[in-house]
């Protein structure tokens, strides 16, 4: 499959998911544990130049922009961007919000002082093309933070997978008419992050691109699932964060 096929695949799939994911991420309380943790990465005082990458629908864009940044975003769905700008009014931020792709950025080399994403890296058929792109925007001393998951794991157990089959595709068929075998999970062999063991494999890309100062820690922040969530998505893992700065 081409790159850009999985390209089409994402837009039409978060175009369908914007409303439902829009509705699960918008808490106060996962808005403040965000601004909390990159209180902590990037220093309480604000005024730094972001790009949040893959924004969606603003989770982190809108925790920087309330703690003082500067927050410039790029997504690839329109549909997600729309919802994140509706948030961005309803808290009173300003977000200068893109569409476009994390593999080939609009803007010019050295241009940030922090560039993130969260959840994105795993969707992404060329890692190493989006990574070699953040950093070509980044400043020097410049730091990248990749926030993520070992989403699609239990795809490795015979018995998680007869269990997504069984209970939870028609679980996602009557609460989210749509089929969940037309989903991701098809684009696994497309996706190198989803077959690589993380955080160590970022680590590992982090530092062949030459970052400095490469770190993996956890992220205590659990992630919002209902019960039925749980159910039919499966995930049972945390998530972690990667952070380098660019020499
Ligand atoms: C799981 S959501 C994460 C959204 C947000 N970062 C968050 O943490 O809530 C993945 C997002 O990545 C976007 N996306 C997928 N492929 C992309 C690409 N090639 N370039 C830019 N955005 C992309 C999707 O449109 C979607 O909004």
């Amino acid at each position: 499959m081409e790159s850009t096929a999985v390209k089409t695949f994402a837009r039409e799939y978060w175009k369908k998911s914007a409303g439902r994911y829009n509705k699960a991420h918008q808490s106060e309380r996962e808005h403040a544990s965000w601004k909390e943790l990159l209180k902590t990465l990037l220093g309480p005082a604000g005024g730094l130049e972001v790009l949040d990458v893959g924004t969606g629908t603003g989770v982190i864009a809108l925790a920087l922009a309330a703690a003082g940044h500067k927050v410039t975003t790029l997504d690839l769905t329109a549909e997600m961007v729309e919802k994140a700008k509706a948030n961005a009014k309803r808290r009173g931020l300003v977000v200068d919000f893109r569409i476009g792709d994390a593999e080939k950025l609009p803007f010019a080399d050295n241009t940030f002082d922090v560039v993130i994403n969260k959840w994105l890296l795993w969707t992404l058929p060329a890692p190493e093309k989006a990574i070699s792109e953040w950093r070509r925007v980044l400043k020097p001393g410049g730091r990248l933070i990749i926030v993520d998951g070992n989403w699609w794991d239990f795809r490795k157990s015979w018995a998680k997978r007869a269990w997504y089959h069984l209970l939870a595709m028609p679980l996602i068929l009557i609460t989210e008419r749509r089929y969940a075998w037309n989903s991701y999970g098809h684009l696994v062999q497309h996706l190198p992050m989803l077959s690589r063991k993380r955080p160590e494999a970022d680590v590992e890309l982090l530092e062949r691109f030459g970052f400095v100062g490469v770190e993996a820690q956890e992220v205590g922040i659990p992630i919002a699932q209902t019960f039925i969530r749980r159910l039919k998505y499966g995930y049972q893992g945390g998530q972690f964060l990667v952070k380098g700065v660019k020499a």
